[in-house]
């Protein structure tokens, strides 16, 4: 979307508001090579972001509300909203992300003074892709560079954290906040969830790989899922854990496997075993993940992540049928190097690392086979790694 475009549909929404516009602004979504779930568990993640995102205009207004309008929910038409934002969440609304960030700034005593906000995404609808997080980010920087708060992007990050855990409801980890925000071109972000130190990685593929989504179009909701029951589940492990302990843990990922062998013996519930399998393993994952990708072995890669995706669906349970399906053509399909769920799973998107003289195929085999097995027709993107959230 170009920045003409953007502000001229801006203005045709709020035809009644003359004022020059505070700024234009965008942040992307992000897609998680691997390190899935681990994240509230202090993990290391290795997410990147990419082109699809979310555009924002903000106009100040001299009506002594906020005003609110999303492209992407036209019917909703525009929304009016408390300048001192002492109203609640309503459940299932989209400006809940916009609003939480608008919050968190008031809190801080950043108050932004009346605005009109328009926002206009691309991010296919609940495909796992952190549509939230990009909102959440586009939003916190526009309040950032407009009440001139000055804060840095880390803060910004834990406030649009923030705004997802305590307005909107969703018990998140830092991941997709940090991403959306932290992303650069060509790089995958290495962060270490517990100490949030990060570095970047190279993600620069073999010229004939590229990565290529697969939106199983299953809508994937995480605040109706089971997301929040997995962090339970993980609170209740490191909980056991820590009462045999004289040095408590914060986190169950600051265990090796090792120790998780040990320990699996006094969780008394199979499935909280499998759980914590899960987690150790797949932090296991990451690291060799990047050895591997340093190492330019890309079929080291492609097999981390089938394994990732089988720890995902068999010890984690958040896959699902459509997931799955979409794995295992993948891992009969020539050309195919990897491919695993990405994101908070229950539906949205698969991530594949494909042969480029072989997506073709790959895109004519799962358009064939799924929408038999499941009822959905799936959709593919091509993608790279992009540049974080920036003023435009
Ligand atoms: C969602 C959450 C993230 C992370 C992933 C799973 O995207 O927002 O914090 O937990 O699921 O890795």
């Amino acid at each position: 979307m170009d920045k003409n475009t953007l502000i001229h549909n801006a203005k045709s929404v709020f035809h009644d508001n003359d004022n020059p516009i505070s700024g234009a602004y965008f942040a992307p979504s992000r897609v998680n090579l691997i390190g899935e779930h681990i994240d509230y568990n202090g993990g290391y993640v290795l997410p990147f972001s990419i082109s699809f995102g979310t555009w924002l205009v903000v106009i100040p207004n001299n009506l002594g509300i906020h005003r609110m309008f999303s492209e992407n929910v036209p019917d909703k038409g525009v929304c009016s909203l408390p300048v001192d934002c002492f109203i609640p969440a309503v459940p299932n609304e989209w400006y809940n992300y916009p609003f939480g960030v608008i919050k968190e700034f008031y809190n801080k005593h950043f108050v932004l003074s009346p605005s009109d906000f328009y926002f206009f995404g691309n991010i296919p609808m609940a495909s796992g892709l952190s549509s939230s997080a990009s909102i959440e980010d586009v939003t916190a920087i526009a309040l950032n560079d407009i009440t001139k708060a000055r804060l840095d992007t880390l803060s910004l990050v834990k406030m649009a954290k923030s705004c997802e855990n305590n307005f909107v409801g969703m018990n998140c980890g830092i991941m997709d906040q940090f991403a959306i925000c932290f992303g650069k071109k060509n790089k995958a972000v290495l962060l270490n969830c517990n100490s949030l130190d990060y570095s970047y990685i190279d993600f620069i593929l073999p010229d004939d790989v590229t990565p290529l989504l697969i939106n199983t179009n299953k809508p994937h909701n995480l605040i109706e899922s089971k997301y929040n029951e997995r962090c339970e589940e993980c609170a209740e492990i490191l909980k056991s854990i820590n009462e045999v302990r004289k040095d408590k843990l914060i986190y169950l990922c600051e265990l090796n496997s090792e120790e998780m062998d040990r320990y699996k013996t006094i969780l008394h519930s199979e499935k909280l075993r499998r759980r914590f399998n899960h987690v150790v393993t797949e932090n296991m994952r990451v690291f060799e993940t990047v050895e591997a990708l340093k190492a330019g072995k890309i079929d080291r890669v492609g097999r981390l992540m089938f394994a990732s995706h089988h720890s995902l669906r068999y010890d984690y349970e958040v896959s699902g049928i459509e997931l799955d399906t979409i794995v295992d053509i993948a891992k009969n399909t020539e050309g195919v190097i990897g491919a695993r769920m990405t994101g908070g799973g229950f539906g949205g998107c698969a991530i594949s690392l494909v042969k480029k003289n072989k997506v073709e195929n790959f895109i004519k085999t799962v358009s064939d086979k799924y929408p038999n097995i499941t009822g959905f027709s799936p959709s593919f993107y091509l993608v790279c790694s992009e540049d974080g959230a920036k003023k435009i």
